[in-house]
């Protein structure tokens, strides 16, 4: 199990509030940040619905890749295709309908299944930035596309068409002000998600978001992006102590596999991952990753591949490249990799 994921039960309950609506569910569900694949499998063989399925982590689309060739060998109903290292899709023939999951971000989601999409689950914990980006993207969904989200998107852009699921005469769909409540594996009683469903105009969803305020607030759910364990949090560095990283030059890029760092105490050097101090009280421990985005600074946007959390702006003296000692030099740049 992830560090942070839908229970079954969770993803039920996720698939009673995207079906109860007066129109049948058309257009594609897509998962944004899938993990293993789970979720999306389980929504697939519930729905009978096309589905996509997102991972920036390659670990982690490799699992969900293999579950689906798992699934193509116990059925002659399904037939599974890979395109190249990055797509696989599962074809389920008995109802014409596809899964497909593929390794990348969720900012590339192709614009025409935006468009079609009746639903996007987003259980993933975003740097706000990202947020922001995605938010933006989630702009060209269609009028009553559902989406549930870990954060609150609502508001991050101009002319935000994100509106409140009205959930008068049911209690599958929330608590009608933009939240719903989903079990999770870090809280199986119920994890306040954001649950929206897309207005025509942006006006529309003003007025939608000010009828909600007026008419519920007793048993509110509270969107809540503290209990998702986050190794960003968990686990962040004392990075003050480390020298200011932005005339460096450092030999990694996205995409690229590295360890990071860490360690309790305010080390201004961490030594190299073959050291023989991993592990101990006062040692460092280094967590195998990759590098989603490297800005100005230096400062990198990392992947951890046991959990896929992201930890946003890692100092750069705290990465390494496996198999590759550093040059220390004893200038300035006394950490830089070079
Ligand atoms: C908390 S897990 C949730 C997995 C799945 N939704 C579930 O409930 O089991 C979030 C996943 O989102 C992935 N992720 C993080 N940022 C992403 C991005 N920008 N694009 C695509 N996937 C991303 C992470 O690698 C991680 O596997």
């Amino acid at each position: 199990m992830c560090l942070g994921e839908l229970l079954p039960e969770g993803v039920e309950q996720l698939v009673l509030a995207f079906c109860a609506r007066k129109e049948q569910l058309s257009g594609p569900i897509l998962e944004l940040g899938m993990g293993t694949g789970k979720v999306a499998l389980q929504i697939f063989l519930m729905l009978r619905v096309d589905v996509l399925g997102l991972e920036l982590a390659p670990s982690r689309y490799a699992l969900a890749a293999a579950a689906l060739h798992k699934l193509a060998q116990t059925s002659e109903r399904f037939q599974v295709q890979d395109r190249g290292d990055e797509a696989s899709e599962l074809l389920d023939r008995q109802h014409n309908v596809r899964c497909e999951f593929r390794c990348a971000s969720l900012l590339d989601t192709p614009e025409d299944m935006m468009q079609k999409a009746s639903a996007v689950v987003m259980e993933v914990c975003l740097p706000l930035e990202v947020q922001r980006q995605a938010s933006k993207r989630l702009q060209s969904c269609r009028r009553g596309c559902r989406v549930v989200s870990y954060s609150a998107l609502h508001g991050l852009v101009e002319d935000c068409r994100l509106a409140p699921v009205d959930a008068s005469g049911t209690d599958r769909l929330g608590d009608g002000r933009g939240g719903i409540c989903l079990a999770a594996s870090w809280k199986p009683m119920g994890h306040g998600f954001a649950f929206y469903e897309m207005a025509g105009t942006a006006a529309d969803a003003a007025v939608a978001w000010v009828e909600a305020e007026k008419t519920r607030c007793e048993g509110a759910i509270q969107i809540d992006v503290t209990g998702c364990p986050s190794r960003a949090r968990r686990l962040r560095y004392t990075d003050e102590v480390l020298a200011d990283p932005v005339l460096s030059q450092y030999p990694w890029k996205a995409g690229d596999r590295i360890l990071v760092g860490y360690s309790w105490l305010p080390f201004p050097d961490l030594g190299d991952p073959d050291d023989g101090s991993a592990g101990g009280l006062d040692g460092v421990t280094w967590m195998p990753a990759f590098v989603v985005s490297v800005f100005d600074d230096n400062f990198v946007n990392v992947c951890y591949e046991d959990d896929g959390t992201v930890e946003e702006r890692v100092h750069p003296d705290r990465i390494r490249v496996p198999g590759k000692p550093r040059k220390v030099r004893t200038d300035q740049a006394a950490n830089a990799v070079t």
